[in-house]
């Protein structure tokens, strides 16, 4: 077992934190290969390394409906269940497989609102080591703009060494 997670002495700047949470996230999924756990211990780690951060979780794949995630792992509000792949930013990240930054959901077509409160929001494609969509990761916050490339390479990073190999 890694040492106690300590977010006050990750790094302070954006970049640096993401990168410190990666080897965080590493050390403690070390040896742990059942997914759910890995996404549940990713969740409450970005949770806990980013105060704005009001929701993040995961929006599985569910293998037995055709272009449907439903709800994983994720810290915040009550979530919605089920997104078709056709609807809302988690659909869109889903089905074009791509990193979705939504700087005003009030101005993106579709945008599903689990929670009023949500103004921003970033969506990361999850693959897995074969290069399947296993889920994606959906991070809200409740400022307009709150995500940007950095944030985009941060999460796709982490995203990577946790489920793709
Ligand atoms: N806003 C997302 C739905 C998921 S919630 O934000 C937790 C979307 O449009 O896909």
């Amino acid at each position: 077992m890694a040492e106690a997670f300590q977010p006050d002495q990750l790094a302070t700047d954006k970049a640096g934190r993401y990168r410190d949470l990666a080897v965080e996230i590493a050390a403690v999924l070390d040896g742990e290969p059942d997914l759910t756990a890995r996404m549940a211990t990713v969740s409450s780690m970005l949770r806990a390394a980013f105060a704005h951060f009001f929701w993040v979780g995961f929006y599985v794949v569910d293998r037995t409906r055709t272009e449907e995630l439903v709800v994983g792992p994720y810290q915040g509000t009550l979530g919605c269940l089920r997104i078709a792949f056709t609807r809302g930013v988690c659909g869109a990240a889903a089905r074009e497989r791509r990193t979705v930054v939504v700087e005003d959901v009030d101005a993106f077509p579709g945008h599903i609102a689990c929670d009023s409160r949500s103004r921003s929001e970033i969506v990361v494609p999850v693959l897995g080591p074969d290069g399947d969509l296993l889920a994606v990761l959906d991070v809200d916050a409740e400022t307009p703009g709150a995500f940007d490339a950095v944030d985009a390479l941060g999460l796709e990073t982490i995203v990577a060494q946790t489920f793709a190999r």
